[in-house]
C-alpha cells in the first residue's frame, strides 16, 4: 500500500506535501517524492528519492520548489524494485503530466507493450507509469476528460492524484479500489489516502467512491463519473484530533498502542453494555431479532491478526449464540469456491478497513449467497466498513505502529459484543449474559494491571533477544494468541517464531525441542489448563526452557517453567484480552534489543491495500 497526498490553494505546497507523506509513511516507505507546479505553465518540478521521507526533504531542502499546486506519494514497492527512478510521481515523455498512484495496473504489461510500439519511451520498471502515457495519448480539453479516456484502457485498482502543466492550478484525482479522500479547506483543497495527513489543515473530509473522478481547482471541486455525470458526496468531519496520531513522548508507535489499550477498549465498550438485560447495544449493526434468529452460519474473514482475531471470536460466538463459526483466511476464500449455505451471515475483520484480500472476501461472500455482510473495523469510513450491510467500529482510534496491538484487542471485544448480541436474541441465559458483561466492563482496569508486568517482560526480552527461533504453543481460545504472538515477533524482530496448538506438539514439532528453543506457552487457569500442563512437562523433559503466560495465584506451575508471567482472572472467554498483552511486549522489546525499526519493519506497510 502507497500513500498519496495533493494541494491545491493559495499556500506554498510543498511542506504541506510533505509533511502529509510523513504522516502517511506507516503505509510505506520504500521511496518518497513530490510534483509542484508554479501556477503557471511554466512546467512541473519533480524531486523524488529511494528511501524515507527524512531524505526528501532534506532534498527539497537543498533544492526547494515553490508553487502552489503539487502532489506527492511514499510508495510501498509493488512493481519494480524500490529505486529512485521508479519512486513516485510518474510523468510522460513530455514532462508537462505527472501523476502519483496507488494500487495495481494488472494489464500494465500489455499496456506497455502498444504504448512502446507506438513510440512511448519509458524509464521505470512500474505499472504506475503506463498511465501517464495513456493520458498523454488520451484526448480532450480538459484533463480530467484526458484521464477518463486514459482509465478506461486501465484493468487494475486505484488511487490517483495528476496534475499537468497544461492545466495549472488543476488536481484531477480518481479512485477504484484504493482509498482517497479530499480535504475540504477555506479557498484551499487537498487530497490524500487517509485523513491523518491532512487532519491539521481540515476535518471536513469527503471519501471519494470507486469510479469518482474528483476536479480540484483554487476556487473549488466537483465530482463526476467516467460518464460525466456530478456525483454528489456528504462531507464528514472527523471526530479524533492530532494528537492521536502523535507520539505523546514515547519511543515508538507500537509502544504507545499497546500502553493505551485499557483506554481503547473502554472506548470500544463505550455505551455498548447493557448491565441490566446482558446484551449489548450494537446500532451499528443492522441486524434486527429475527435475522439474528434466522441465521444459520457465520463466515469471518481477514488478515494477519485480524484473522487472528476471527479464530477468537469463533470460540466466544458459538458458545454464547450457539451458532457455527468457519474462520477464513480472506486470501484463501475468495479463491475457495465455497459452497452456498442458506442462512450464512459473513463477517469481514479489517482495523485498516482497505485490506484488499479482505474487501474482495466479503464481496465474494455476498456473490455466494450470504444474506447479511457484517464488517468490523476500525477506520470509520473504509472502504470494508461502507461496503458491509452493517458492523461494529472499534473505537481504537488510529493505529499508526505497522504490527497491529490495540486493534486486535478491540477486535475480541468487539466480538464479544457480538456474540452477547446474537445471544441475546438466541436463548442465551440472562444471568450468563450480565456475568459477562460485567466482566467485559472490568477489562481496563486488568488491562492495566497486566501492562505493568512491562519490567518483567523486558527482563525475558534481555534473556532471549538473541535466540533464533521462537515457539509459542496454546489451545483452546488462547491459540489463536499463541499464532498472534508468534506473528507479532516475526513481523517487528525479524525472529522466527511459529505458534501451534499445545496438543499437536507430540505429532510431529516436539522433534524441535532444544535448549535454545524458548517456548512459549499461553497457559492461563481455565478448564484446560491441566491439558496444557501436561504439554508443558513432554516440552521439558526434553530440555526446552519455557516461558508461562499464565493467571494471577497459579500455584500449580513451580519448577516445571522457567519464567512465568501472570495475568489477572478474568472470563475464560475474555483471557485473550489479557494474554496477549505480555506476547505484544516481549515482542515489541525484543525487537529493540535487536536494533529494528519497530514501526515500520522492513518489507512491510500497515495495510496491504493490494492483493
Ligand atoms: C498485523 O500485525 C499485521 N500488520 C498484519 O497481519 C495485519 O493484521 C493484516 O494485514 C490485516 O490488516 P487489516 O486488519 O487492516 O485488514
Amino acid at each position: 500500500m502507497c500513500g498519496i497526498v495533493g494541494y491545491v490553494g493559495g499556500r506554498e505546497a510543498t511542506p504541506i506535501l510533505l509533511e502529509g507523506l510523513r504522516r502517511l509513511e506507516y503505509r510505506g516507505y520504500d521511496s518518497a517524492g513530490v510534483a509542484v507546479m508554479n501556477g503557471d505553465a511554466a512546467g512541473i518540478t519533480i524531486r523524488k528519492l529511494a528511501g524515507r521521507v527524512q531524505g526528501l526533504r532534506q532534498v527539497l531542502a537543498g533544492e526547494p520548489v515553490h508553487g502552489s499546486t503539487g502532489i506527492a506519494h511514499t510508495r510501498w514497492a509493488t512493481h519494480g524494485a524500490p529505486t529512485t527512478p521508479n519512486a513516485h510521481p510518474h510523468v510522460d515523455c513530455s514532462g508537462r503530466i505527472a501523476l502519483v498512484h496507488n494500487g495495481i495496473i494488472e494489464n500494465a504489461d500489455a499496456l506497455r507493450a502498444a504504448l512502446q510500439a507506438s513510440g512511448h519511451r519509458f524509464c521505470t520498471e512500474t505499472d504506475t507509469e503506463t498511465l501517464a502515457h495513456l493520458i498523454e495519448d488520451a484526448g480532450g480539453e480538459t484533463l480530467e476528460a484526458r484521464v477518463i479516456g486514459a482509465l478506461g484502457h486501465v484493468v487494475g485498482t486505484y488511487g490517483l492524484a495528476v496534475v499537468s502543466a497544461d492545466h495549472p492550478g488543476t488536481v484531477v484525482v480518481a479512485r477504484q479500489g484504493s482509498p482517497v479522500l479530499l480535504g475540504i479547506g477555506e479557498g484551499e483543497l487537498f487530497v490524500a489516502s487517509d485523513a491523518s495527513a491532512i487532519l491539521e489543515h481540515t476535518r471536513s473530509v469527503v471519501y471519494l467512491d470507486d469510479g469518482d473522478i474528483a476536479v480540484l481547482t483554487p476556487s473549488g471541486y466537483h465530482i463526476i463519473d467516467t460518464q460525466d455525470h456530478v456525483q454528489l458526496r456528504p462531507v464528514n468531519d472527523i471526530a479524533w484530533d492530532l494528537q492521536a496520531i502523535e507520539l505523546g513522548g514515547y519511543p515508538h508507535f507500537m509502544l504507545k498502542e499497546i500502553c493505551e489499550q485499557a483506554e481503547t477498549v473502554r472506548s470500544t465498550l463505550r455505551g455498548r453494555l447493557l448491565f441490566d438485560s446482558g446484551a449489548a447495544r450494537l446500532n451499528g449493526l443492522n441486524l434486527s431479532p429475527e435475522q439474528c434468529a434466522a441465521i444459520q452460519r457465520i463466515v469471518i474473514v481477514a488478515c494477519g491478526t485480524s484473522w487472528h482475531a476471527g479464530l477468537v471470536g469463533r470460540h466466544v460466538i458459538q458458545e454464547l449464540a450457539g451458532i457455527p463459526v468457519a474462520v477464513e483466511y480472506a486470501s484463501e476464500y475468495r479463491y475457495s469456491r465455497p459452497i452456498r449455505e442458506p442462512g450464512t451471515v459473513a463477517i469481514a475483520i479489517s482495523q485498516s478497513g482497505e485490506t484488499a484480500d479482505t474487501l474482495e472476501a466479503m464481496r465474494a461472500a455476498r456473490a455466494g449467497g450470504a444474506i447479511r455482510v457484517l464488517g468490523i473495523v476500525n477506520v470509520v469510513g473504509s472502504t470494508i466498513a461502507r461496503e458491509a450491510d452493517g458492523g461494529i467500529y472499534l473505537h481504537a482510534g488510529p493505529e499508526i505502529g505497522v504490527a497491529s496491538t490495540k486493534a486486535f484487542t478491540s477486535q475480541i471485544v468487539a466480538l464479544t459484543l457480538l456474540g452477547l448480541y446474537l445471544g441475546h436474541h438466541r436463548g442465551l441465559a440472562p444471568e450468563a449474559g450480565r456475568e459477562l458483561v460485567c466482566r467485559l466492563s472490568q477489562l481496563p482496569g486488568l488491562i492495566t494491571r497486566t501492562l505493568a508486568l512491562e519490567p518483567q517482560v523486558r527482563a525475558l526480552a534481555r534473556a532471549y533477544a538473541d535466540r533464533p527461533t521462537f515457539l509459542y504453543l496454546g489451545r483452546g481460545v488462547n491459540f489463536p494468541v499463541a499464532l498472534e504472538g508468534a506473528l507479532k515477533l516475526k513481523e517487528i524482530s525479524y525472529i522466527h517464531a511459529e505458534g501451534y496448538p499445545a496438543a499437536e506438539m507430540k505429532h510431529g514439532p516436539i522433534a524441535l525441542i532444544d535448549d535454545q528453543m524458548p517456548v512459549v506457552f499461553v497457559a492461563p487457569k481455565d478448564d484446560i489448563f491441566q491439558k496444557v500442563r501436561s504439554n508443558m512437562q513432554e516440552v521439558k523433559a526434553r530440555g526446552g526452557h519455557i516461558i508461562a503466560v499464565t493467571t494471577e495465584g497459579n500455584g500449580d506451575l513451580g519448577g516445571l517453567v522457567d519464567h512465568q508471567l501472570r495475568v489477572p482472572a478474568t472470563a475464560p472467554l475474555l483471557s485473550p484480552v489479557l494474554t496477549t498483552l505480555p506476547l505484544q511486549l516481549l515482542a515489541y522489546h525484543i525487537a529493540v534489543l535487536r536494533g529494528c525499526d519497530v514501526d515500520q519493519p522492513r518489507n512491510l506497510a500497515k495495510s496491504v491495500t493490494v492483493e
